[in-house]
Order: structure tokens, then C-alpha cells, then sequence
């Protein structure tokens, strides 16, 4: 069975959040977590002037660029999203847009997926975003998989973590990244999407 961990990061958060993510995928047996980003749409002058983006690109140097054909063989997919706006961001809705023909042959139908994402505030459209990211998915044919409050992760989140996905508050002027509980709901996700997966298609 494979997962597919789709996701675009700007400075790096939602790409630690992607890899707590396909961590929780490993951790159900016969499952294994690919981990994606979507192309990049911003100028490469502009990533080059900004010196988080420009590490952040170096970091993520060696993850391989999403292909259809990842989805055509996915079992289940994770998708991961900055907030923009109150919603996901234009890397990976053009992405999205670009599925129509796999759409039209219903290759995403029936599988499982979840979202996560992340913001600079608190009230910055966390939800609004790992809802809007459903949309697409729904249309898809494939399976909401949320998170339950009976995780204890779940229950004692102050600030990222919701029903609707794993989430992360970054409070970029703070330096604060995903915290331990964030990255821990996450995995959480993984682990769940997995576990579906493998209960449904297995
Ligand atoms: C164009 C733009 C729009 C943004 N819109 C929001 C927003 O609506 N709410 C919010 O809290 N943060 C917003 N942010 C902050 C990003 O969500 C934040 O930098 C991102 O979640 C960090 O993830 P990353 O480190 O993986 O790129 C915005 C950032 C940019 C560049």
C-alpha cells in the first residue's frame, strides 16, 4: 500500500509537519508513506532574495517533484498546505488543476485522504483552508479521513490541531515552529489515513 504525502512549503514548516506525516504512515504495517512537493510557481528570483526560502528549497532539495502517475498509484493521499489567504496555496491548487483528466476516469475514487496546514496566526484561516482543501478532494470521489478527539494529542491542543486535519501555528516572528504536539497529531494523521487505507484496500 502507498500513501502519497503531497504537500508545497515556502519556509519549511508544513515540510516538517509532511515528514512527522509519513513517519505516522510507517508505522502501520505494509504501508509506506512517498513523500512529494507540488512545482514551485514563484519566480526564482524571488526564492533566491529571501534567505528562508532559499534554505527552505535547499532543504527540500532532494524531494522528488509530484507526477500523476504518483497519484494514478497512491492508495491514499496527505495533503499539505500553507495558508494563503484563509486558503491553500496557488502551488498546490494549480497542481490540483491540473487533474482533471484523472478526474474524468475516477483514478481517486474510494481512496482515503486528509489535510494538514499551517499559518502565522491563530485566527489566519486554518480551518477555513484545511476545509476549502476537501473540496477538490470530494469531487474526487475519495474518503475524508479527520481526526477524532479521543487523541489524546488532540485533546490537550492549545493551539495547532483540529477535527478537520493536523495543523500549526508557526508565529514566523517568533521563530515558533510545529511544536511536539503539532508534529505528534500529524504523525497521527499518517497513522490514520494508513490505517484506513489498509483496511479498505488491502
Ligand atoms: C501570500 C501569503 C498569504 C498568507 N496568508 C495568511 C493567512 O491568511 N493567515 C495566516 O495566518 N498566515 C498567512 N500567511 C503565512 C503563511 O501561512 C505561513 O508563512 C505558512 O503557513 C508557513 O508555512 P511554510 O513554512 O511551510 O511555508 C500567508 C503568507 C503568504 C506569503
Amino acid at each position: 500500500m502507498k500513501i502519497l504525502v503531497l504537500y508545497y512549503s515556502a519556509t519549511g514548516n508544513i515540510f516538517k509537519m509532511a515528514q512527522a506525516v509519513t513517519k505516522g504512515i510507517t508505522e502501520v504495517p505494509g504501508v509506506v508513506g512517498n513523500l512529494r512537493r507540488v512545482p514551485e510557481t514563484l519566480p526564482q528570483e524571488e526564492i533566491r532574495s529571501n534567505p528562508a526560502m532559499k534554505a527552505t528549497a535547499e532543504l527540500q532539495r532532494d524531494v522528488s517533484i509530484v507526477s500523476k502517475k504518483d497519484l494514478i498509484k497512491c492508495d491514499g493521499l496527505v495533503l499539505g498546505t500553507p495558508t494563503r489567504f484563509g486558503n491553500m496555496c496557488a502551488q498546490m491548487k494549480a497542481f490540483i488543476d491540473s487533474t482533471g483528466d484523472l478526474w474524468s476516469k475516477g483514478t481517486l475514487v474510494d481512496k482515503p485522504a486528509g489535510v494538514f496546514c499551517s499559518s502565522n496566526s491563530l485566527h489566519g484561516g486554518q480551518e477555513s483552508t484545511l476545509l476549502a482543501t476537501y473540496l477538490p478532494l470530494l469531487h474526487h470521489g475519495m474518503l475524508i479521513v479527520g481526526l477524532p478527539f479521543s487523541l489524546p494529542e488532540l485533546m490537550k491542543a492549545d493551539l495547532g490541531g483540529s477535527p478537520y486535519g493536523a495543523t500549526t501555528v508557526v508565529r514566523t516572528s517568533e521563530g515558533q515552529g510545529p511544536t511536539e504536539n503539532d508534529l505528534a497529531i500529524a504523525r497521527a494523521l499518517g497513522r490514520r489515513v494508513a490505517t484506513f487505507t489498509a483496511k479498505l484496500r488491502g
